[in-house]
């Protein structure tokens, strides 16, 4: 009965949900960029009138050092459980913008062989607008239908895709309104549209930017080449031997704290559905690329890299200029798996990286943001609830797997409000976030709309 009245609203509301979204994602909500801050500020705007609408009270666009948190919430009953929503409203940057098939905040729906039923293409469909704004239709649905069985409260916030620089802050002065049972995100991904999975796990990050200075101007590089360091050179050579042949981190004691798993452990984890032939012919690429002795899966879940996000110095421009530059620069980026902490590591990386450099040359370490490594119980009630609920809309029991991506605030409301989140993912990894091309499949976002009542249900029963 109850769930006849939430499928059909949802039918008889289908094209609203969707065109909603679409409007969402026209406004460019580029929180690294300072040129669309109004855009983002725009945003928040929309989120608050669609929760007002969607029938949350208290709603407000409370202010921070950065970009505004959205909040609003629906206290039916004290002696209710509270589910906390979190999402992010902004997106990342679009460039490279000529990789694009149409332009990234001009949403457009086409098929593709995984969305068979379309997906929407636009930057921020999947990551985080199509996930989270899943969150604000199944409220209404739930208001609407007079099905929400307890509490929520919604924090959206605008800051995600820089480290969420204001939302730690946000939530230490807010513990008391943020009083809940539980932290539920759409912010990950499942295996596949066939194969349902809840993330158990995030990975921590330690980002870094490196600057290696040689000569104290550049140089022509027949007058002082062979007899100057050069900076580049230099730097690519401390990049290498970050890792050695086994494609370990060298850096001295960065795996001391790193939780290994038991091979049973292991032995769970090989059981999730992978084929690396699909792996290997999506990213069209002939071999795979890791630390030795690990699977591919284990690489992305449960092991620390160290990767370069980008290089930079000397001359990129058009034809050939012989130059010695003086500086040389990279932003290298370290994930992080439990125990691992990403101050240490921080500590741990600038030490070794100033103790390798030559005395030819001048290095600087600027650490950028870090978050710290995840891990959620699959006996708690939250994950039985997240399960529940999948196996009910989806027809099968999902798989539980470790996410190698990273949203540094998970921590943060375990270690500041005591809650436990839920990786409640609809995406795909294949959905391109952060890439050109980003879409998010209506089968997936009908499907979180479908689902997410289902959790709300079952936690409440397995709280009361
Ligand atoms: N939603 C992603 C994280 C994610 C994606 C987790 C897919 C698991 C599967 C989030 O918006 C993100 O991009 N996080 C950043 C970290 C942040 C500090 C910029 C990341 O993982 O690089
Ligand atoms: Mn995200
Ligand atoms: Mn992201």
């Amino acid at each position: 009965m109850e769930k006849n009245n939430i499928t059909n609203y949802i039918t008889e509301n289908k094209d609203r949900f969707l065109n909603e979204l679409l409007d969402l994602l026209k406004i460019p909500s580029i929180s690294a960029d300072k040129k669309y801050q109004a855009d983002v500020l725009r945003t928040a705007e929309s989120i608050k009138d669609r929760l007002i609408e969607a029938g949350a009270d208290k709603v407000e666009i409370c202010g921070t050092k950065g970009f505004p948190v959205v909040y609003g919430e629906k206290i039916i009953d004290a002696k209710l459980p509270t589910v906390v929503v979190y999402g992010h409203y902004d997106v990342q940057p679009a460039d490279p913008l000529n990789l694009w098939d149409s332009p990234p905040f001009e949403p457009v729906i086409k098929k593709t062989a995984i969305h068979p039923e379309g997906a929407i293409f636009a930057r921020g469909a999947c990551d985080d607008k199509g996930q989270m704004y899943m969150h604000v239709k199944a409220f209404e649905i739930m208001m609407k239908t007079n099905t929400l069985p307890c509490n929520v409260k919604f924090m959206i916030e605008g800051e995600e895709e820089v480290g969420s620089p204001s939302l730690g802050p946000w939530i230490i002065e807010n513990k008391e309104r943020l009083k809940g049972d539980i932290i539920l995100i759409s912010d990950t991904s499942i295996i596949a549209n066939d194969i349902p999975s809840i993330d158990t796990g995030l990975r921590g990050l330690a980002y870094m930017e490196v600057e290696v200075t040689g000569p104290n101007r550049d140089l022509h590089s027949g007058v002082y080449g062979g007899a100057v360091a050069n900076p580049i050179n230099v730097l690519c050579k401390m990049i290498a031997s970050c890792h050695d042949e086994n494609k370990h981190i060298t850096i001295p004691g960065f795996y001391d704290k790193v939780q290994e798993l038991s091979t049973a452990e292991r032995n769970e984890m090989a059981k999730a559905p992978f084929s690396l032939d699909e792996y290997k012919k999506d990213l069209a690429i002939d071999d795979v690329y890791g630390e030795n002795n690990y699977s591919t899966i284990e690489r992305t879940g449960i092991r620390p890299t160290l990767d370069v996000n980008g290089i930079w110095g000397g001359y990129t421009g058009e034809g050939a200029k012989t130059v010695l530059p003086s500086k040389a620069f990279a932003k290298i980026s370290m994930r992080l798996v439990p125990n691992q902490d990403s101050h240490e590591i921080s500590n741990l990386f600038q030490k070794y990286f100033e103790s390798i450099a030559p005395k030819s040359v001048k290095v600087k370490v600027t650490p950028h943001h870090g978050g710290e490594p995840v891990v959620v119980s699959t006996e708690s009630a939250g994950y039985r609830s997240a399960s529940k609920a999948m196996e009910e809309t989806y027809g099968k029991k999902p798989v539980p797997t470790r996410g190698g991506g990273s949203i540094p605030i998970v921590a943060l409301f375990k270690k500041e409000l005591g809650l436990d989140s839920i990786l409640f993912g609809f995406g795909l990894d294949s959905d391109a976030l952060h890439s050109p091309n980003e879409h998010y499949g209506l089968f997936n976002y009908y499907k979180g709309i479908e689902t997410i009542p289902l959790f709300y249900k079952y936690f409440t029963e397995l709280n009361k």
